[in-house]
């Protein structure tokens, strides 16, 4: 189960920091944004009904509203809505609610457009939670509904947090057969091989479209990618919208996108 206790650690993990800032903080974090907003227009149609699950601050959400679309954002950390709600007083078609990805009873079966959920997945460490929150946003989307799932590849806790931060042995000193390291409740983030990831869709009624490598190559040399002069990060950025959904990119993406179609 979703112990309160691990719930508690999120919140006042993300209490404590500033996911506000997280997807401007440089060009490495704001690919991540510029990809799954580039999916989110492709995918969503005039006048959509959507559900951010996970909004946080609501960089996606309030963007969304502010472009038209009738928004409801949710999130964990209360602190996180209240800066939702000031942020978006003046937005007549948003609103936003603290509410669980495990439980988002608040909503009939079928209410929405499209339903992003862009974040819990990365908290959840055991199967049945991981299922019930792929099921709860599922059930809450339309028939016909595409809805994705943000989650972190397993290749990126290797490069992004065990090389950089000189964790090498600690990260690979307990390691599977296939090469996977334990994820630390500890740290709260919890990583997926992709395959692992597509298995939580079998028997659910919902058809894959895609995945997609959120910030690529990116967050492993971000100070390369700010130093570019525009030219030549406009030149990257396009090549990472061109191979961003190929399998050699995934990997070592620290994000990735999960998108399917509510059957
Ligand atoms: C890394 S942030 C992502 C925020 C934003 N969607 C984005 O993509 O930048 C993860 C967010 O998910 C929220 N969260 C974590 N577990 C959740 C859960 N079970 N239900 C709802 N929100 C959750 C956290 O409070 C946090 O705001």
């Amino acid at each position: 189960m979703f112990v309160n206790k691990h719930k508690d650690l999120i919140v006042q993990k993300y209490s404590a920091d500033d996911e506000d800032e997280r997807l401007v903080r440089d060009r490495s974090h704001n690919l991540e944004y510029l990809t799954t907003m580039r999916y989110i227009q492709k995918f969503v149609k005039p006048g959509a009904k959507i559900l951010e699950i996970g909004a946080a601050t609501g960089r996606y959400s309030i963007a969304l509203a502010k472009m038209g679309y009738n928004v409801t954002a949710v999130d964990l950390t209360p602190k996180y809505v209240e800066v939702m709600k000031r942020k978006a007083r003046k937005l007549k078609n948003f609103q936003c609610m603290v509410a669980d990805a495990l439980d988002l009873s608040m909503f009939k079966d079928k209410t929405f457009d499209m339903v992003l959920n862009l974040g819990p997945m990365y908290h959840l460490f055991n199967e049945k939670d991981k299922k019930q929150a792929v099921k709860e946003t599922l059930r809450v989307a339309k028939k016909g509904a595409v809805c994705m799932f943000a989650y972190i590849s397993h290749a990126s806790m290797i490069t992004n947090y065990g090389l950089r931060h000189d964790m090498v042995y600690n990260v690979f000193s307990e390691m599977d057969e296939t090469g996977r390291v334990r994820d630390i409740p500890e740290d709260i983030f919890m990583s997926f091989y992709v395959e692992d990831f597509k298995k939580l869709f079998n028997r659910t009624k919902s058809k894959y479209i895609t995945n997609v490598a959120t910030d690529g190559i990116a967050p492993m040399m971000p100070d390369w990618i700010d130093r570019l002069s525009k030219k030549a990060y406009d030149a990257f950025v396009k090549w990472h919208f061109m191979t961003c959904e190929r399998p050699d990119q995934q990997g070592y993406s620290s994000h990735l996108l999960y998108i399917c179609k509510k059957q």
